[in-house]
């Protein structure tokens, strides 16, 4: 195999405001340059992504999604599943236990819940009035998704601050808007688990209109089979992916809009320009800019022969 190209400027990847030029940058090179901050070649190019994802045979999730470095992984053993998320999961457990959340999500049936968000909005926003101020990160982007997310899945919305704080775990150094310790943290993640197997025992046998509910159905008319420590390692990764992005797109939306008066106002205009600039800053600045796969034997992709394991 050659030597892979190396990206210019130094170490690149490592400055967020830099990340979309080194991206451009990447996108322009002939083959797939190397990244010494990732340990791994670097896809930026939309057809190369489409080859890598549509051939998770060749490009395992494996490393998507760390291990519990120890202490935790024997503190969590058996009551917190280890990489367990959908995210980390190659076939054939990806698409059986994906199947069960599948028709939960479609759009059509999401809607259904959008007249609740929007109670949940107002009310956060008349706050702001009532205080005179507001931080809109803590006050408007963090807590509206995990209000949200919590209340899809099924669980008690009053607990969803500490919801939050528990998954901030999985963020590591990087969550600097839960309270916490990476102990602490780690407590509030085993009673988290703990809480989540105490309402998937209720809706056994009291379902609701909620996610817990729809895999009970989906599991009883055998159109998945899982157990229910499967079941249960659902639900934290869904959670932390659903509140995150969105929390981050809120934000990063916001910031686009407020520092552009005209942009602001065009986008406000009425709810088809509103849908149309959610869907451009999904385009132009996505809240996750990208995830590593494993080749798992040689291959080629963008010019360049990644060698497997
Ligand atoms: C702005 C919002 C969002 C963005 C930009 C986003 C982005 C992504 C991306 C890029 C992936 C694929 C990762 C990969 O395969 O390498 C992904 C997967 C996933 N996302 Fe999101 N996401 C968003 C919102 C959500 C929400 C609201 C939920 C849950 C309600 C969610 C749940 C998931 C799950 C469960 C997966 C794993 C799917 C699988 O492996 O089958 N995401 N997301």
């Amino acid at each position: 195999m050659s030597t892979p190209t190396q990206l210019s400027g130094g170490c690149p990847f490592l400055n967020p405001r830099r990340l979309f030029h080194d991206l451009a940058e990447a996108r322009n090179s002939r083959e797939l340059p190397h990244s010494d901050t990732f340990k791994g070649r670097v896809i930026s190019r939309y057809d190369d992504i489409v080859q890598a994802l549509h051939d998770p045979a060749t490009f395992s999730n494996e490393p998507t999604v760390g291990t519990f470095p120890s202490p935790w992984r024997e503190q969590f053993e058996g009551r917190v599943p280890n990489r367990g998320t959908l995210l980390g999961l190659d076939n054939p457990d990806h698409d059986r236990l994906r199947s069960s959340v599948n028709t939960f999500f479609m759009p059509r049936n999401l809607i259904r819940y959008e007249p609740w968000i929007r109670e949940q909005a107002h009310a956060m926003v008349d706050k702001f009035v009532e205080d005179g101020r507001a931080d809109l990160k803590t006050s408007f982007a963090l807590p509206l998704p995990l209000k949200v997310i919590a209340h899809v899945v099924g669980l008690d919305t009053a607990r969803s601050e500490w919801i939050g704080a528990a998954l901030g775990f999985f963020m590591g150094p990087r969550d600097l808007y839960h309270p916490g310790t990476p102990d602490e943290k780690a407590k509030k993640l085993l009673d988290l688990h703990d809480y989540i197997l105490e309402v998937m025992e209720e809706r056994k046998h009291d379902r609701r209109d909620d996610l817990i509910s729809h895999i009970w159905n989906e599991r009883e008319s055998g159109a998945v089979e899982m157990t229910d420590f499967e079941m249960l390692s659902m639900f934290p990764g869904l959670m932390l992916a659903g509140h995150e992005t969105s929390s981050n797109l809120i934000c990063m939306t916001l910031s686009h809009l407020l520092a552009d008066p005209a942009r602001y106002s065009a986008a406000q205009k009425d709810d088809d320009s509103r849908a149309e600039a959610l869907e451009e800053i999904l385009r132009y600045e996505s809240a996750i800019t990208g995830m590593k796969r494993l080749v798992t034997k040689d291959t080629e992709l963008g010019g360049a022969l990644p060698q497997g394991r």
